[in-house]
């Protein structure tokens, strides 16, 4: 049987696969930081994939996790990337730019706004959903529904849902006995209002939610180069080198293209 990894599977994870995520809610699922290396053997996998996980490293880090990708493929194995394709966030913006130019109307002023959002909000974020989060929260009030669904896919479903707010506040006694908010009582009593804000948008930019770098075809394919992969090809959610990929319940859910906003490309090792 094959052997195949899924890096920074999120809630997308499979049976049979070797799952691997920062933040684990399943036995399925291995809990690690990839930026500190890829905790299995050498030589080990069929097929590695990993989707919408490299666009959230630093370019230094993303090389040297592609050499990780490398380490734990055999050799003739397929790494597949999938990432939010810069090239057609660019080229949207673009189009809805000039159309701004021109006479612009309600739906117009909306696609620009998501456009921007798509391009700047998770670089920019510093606290969880962003911008993004809000407009999606929001979405009924807009003209572009369709547009945005088009863009993002399964994630217009993930809206956040005002039940959350709902969950009982931890009481004081628990929230105590919890080691971080344990520590936090000292360092609300050292450290000024200012330097706690540091501390929290540190915090968050760390967690693996913020964009560090995005990737068009070319910089990708180039990347992969530079790590020594080779053949890199360009492909759809549903096609693959692997002759019997068909989306695998990752690219493709329920017959759609899971994030259409995606470049979906692999390599050789
Ligand atoms: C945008 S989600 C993509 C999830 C999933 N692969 C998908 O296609 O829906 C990015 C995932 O990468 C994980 N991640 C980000 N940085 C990570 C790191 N340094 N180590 C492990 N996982 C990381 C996050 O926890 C999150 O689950």
């Amino acid at each position: 049987m094959q052997k195949m990894l899924n890096l920074g599977c999120g809630e997308q994870y499979l049976p049979n696969w070797t799952n691997i995520d920062f933040v684990s809610n399943s036995p399925d699922v291995i809990q690690a930081n990839l930026l500190e290396g890829i905790p299995c053997g050498d030589e080990v996998f069929d097929f590695v994939y990993c989707s919408h996980v490299l666009e959230h490293f630093s370019y230094k880090d993303g090389y040297q996790f592609l050499l990780e990708c490398k380490r734990v493929l055999r050799p003739g194995g397929i790494l597949r990337i999938v990432v939010p394709n810069l090239e057609t966030i660019v080229h949207n913006y673009i189009i809805c730019l000039n159309k701004l130019r021109e006479k612009p109307n309600e739906l117009d002023w909306a696609n620009y706004n998501w456009t921007y959002l798509e391009m700047f909000d998770q670089i920019a974020r510093n606290k969880t959903g962003g911008e993004m989060a809000a407009y999606l929260k929001n979405i009924s009030k807009y003209p572009n529904q369709d547009f945005v669904k088009d863009r993002i896919g399964d994630d217009f479903f993930c809206i956040p849902s005002p039940n959350h707010q709902d969950l009982p506040k931890p009481t004081w006694i628990s929230r105590i006995i919890r080691k971080r908010d344990f520590r936090m009582i000292f360092l609300r009593i050292f450290l000024s209002h200012k330097e706690l804000e540091y501390l929290r948008i540190g915090r968050f930019r760390l967690q693996g939610e913020n964009h560090y770098h995005m990737y068009d075809e070319v910089s990708l394919k180039d990347l992969l180069k530079k790590t020594g992969f080779t053949d890199s090809q360009v492909f759809s959610a549903s096609t693959s080198f692997l002759p019997s990929w068909d989306g695998q319940h990752l690219d493709i859910k329920n017959g759609k293209t899971r994030k259409p906003d995606s470049l979906f490309l692999e390599s050789i090792k």
